[in-house]
């Protein structure tokens, strides 16, 4: 497979990954055999509807036929404030807790994962806000995701919600790498077709953005230091791999979402898309969908696949190469054609997919007024850990720039 290197001086590869990953239509029974081996008594952290599912009572009954302890935690929110965290470390005191599992969208999955720090080193999550502040091994996850999108399923970040301080912050640390994933394409079959479509333009952002981020060259010490390190050899395989997957089966999932060949592509190219993320890291989309989530009460994937039509055009004049080679796995590439009519053609078969989806096709739409963009722009910089990913440099006046086009829809801006 060709690999692009593209600004990769030294070549790098990076990936971070469960020990185990189990994929395939019905491989959640294989549960009680993995849980086997790592412990006799677990939590499973999922949310209401899910806690009501046949799928979930086979799930607990094939546990406790195994002679495994379940204790249910059923209440998990989406966004996941910080109060029911401490509101489940008081329910577990005194209890004895081997394992987590998480079965759920990305929240039950970050439940898990900060469930599982609390646990195994006590105090407030609030201790391990950032990166890297997790002081050692936590008890082993086990992720179960029933959406194909957020790549919690194999990322070791946990997004958090401190409701006092009225903020979103992550906790991310390898430490939280899950042991297993098991992912079962039948559990996005009852997934609504609004959420499909969400967390399928997440999965879709996730992807874009990784393989169109700066390639970071770390030193030894940055290695150490973080997390993310941009661009590299093996989050592009994963890219390259997603991608093609997604721009196969979208349209296959909108027609038909009872499609369980269109389900598992979708829910495969997703997990790519956490493959890729968790060490490549997500870029502007997302920094700027953050704002425009608190303020519009709009979900994640609706608005980070608003905004990606206007920040692909953004990145264009930096990244011509890679978005033509991008045209190869979108099934648009024209080998008469030059890079840069193949980079527009890659961008706009993006778009078309994000239609298709029918994600917002612009601000407006999402509920944003022009008013607000200006303080949008602003709090979009205050993510740099993300800001830093991307290819081209965002000043606010840049950031300005795209959300004026994407309030307006404008997709005859190329920012060329
Ligand atoms: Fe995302």
């Amino acid at each position: 497979m060709m690999v692009s290197t593209i600004d990769n001086l030294i070549g790098l590869g990076l990936l971070r990954q469960p020990r185990t990953v189990l994929f395939g239509p019905g491989q959640r029974t294989m549960l009680p055999r993995i849980v086997a081996p790592l412990g006799s008594h677990v939590l499973i952290c999922t949310d209401e509807r899910m806690a009501t599912t046949a799928e979930y009572r086979a799930l607990q009954s094939s546990l406790e036929a195994a002679g495994i302890d379940v204790h249910l935690f059923d209440r998990v929110q989406p966004d996941l404030p910080r109060g029911d965290i401490m509101t489940l470390q008081a329910d577990l005191a005194g209890h004895r807790i081997d394992v987590v599992i998480g079965l759920g969208g990305g929240s039950c999955l970050d439940m898990a994962k900060v469930a599982s720090l609390v646990l195994a080193h006590g105090g407030d999550v609030r201790d391990y806000f950032g990166e890297n502040l997790v002081p050692g091994p936590v008890l082993p996850i086990i992720t179960v995701p029933t959406t194909a999108g957020t790549g919690a399923e194999v990322s070791c970040i946990g997004v958090v919600y401190d409701e006092e301080r009225g903020v979103k912050v992550g906790v991310a640390s390898a430490h939280l790498e899950p042991s297993v994933a098991i992912v079962d394409p039948e559990l996005t079959l009852s997934c609504p077709p609004g959420l499909t479509a969400a967390t399928a333009a997440d999965a879709l952002s996730h992807l874009v953005e990784s393989f169109t981020d700066r390639a970071k060259n770390p030193s030894p010490e940055d290695l150490d230091a973080h997390l993310y390190v941009g661009k590299n050899v093996l989050t592009d395989i994963y890219c390259r791999a997603g991608i093609r997957l997604l721009a196969g089966a979208i349209e296959r999932v909108v027609d038909d979402p009872s499609d369980l060949g269109a389900r598992s592509d979708m829910m495969l190219g997703a997990f790519c898309g956490g493959m890729a993320l968790n060490t490549a890291g997500t870029s502007i989309a997302h920094a700027i969908q953050s704002p425009i989530g608190g303020l519009t009460h709009t979900s994640h994937g609706m608005g980070v696949g608003a905004l990606l039509p206007y920040v692909t055009r953004y990145n264009l004049p930096v990244r011509v190469e890679v978005f033509a080679e991008l045209a190869e796995d979108l099934g648009v590439y024209d080998p008469v054609a030059g890079a840069l009519e193949n980079a527009k053609a890659a961008i706009t078969r993006l778009d078309g997919l994000l239609d298709a989806l029918g994600v917002p096709r612009d601000l407006k739409a999402l509920g944003l007024s022009a008013e607000q963009i200006d303080d949008v722009a602003e709090r979009s910089l205050l993510s740099t850990r993300l800001i830093a990913n991307n290819a081209r440099p965002l000043t606010k006046f840049d950031a300005v720039q795209i959300l004026e086009r994407a309030y307006e829809g404008d997709r005859g801006w190329w920012s060329l």
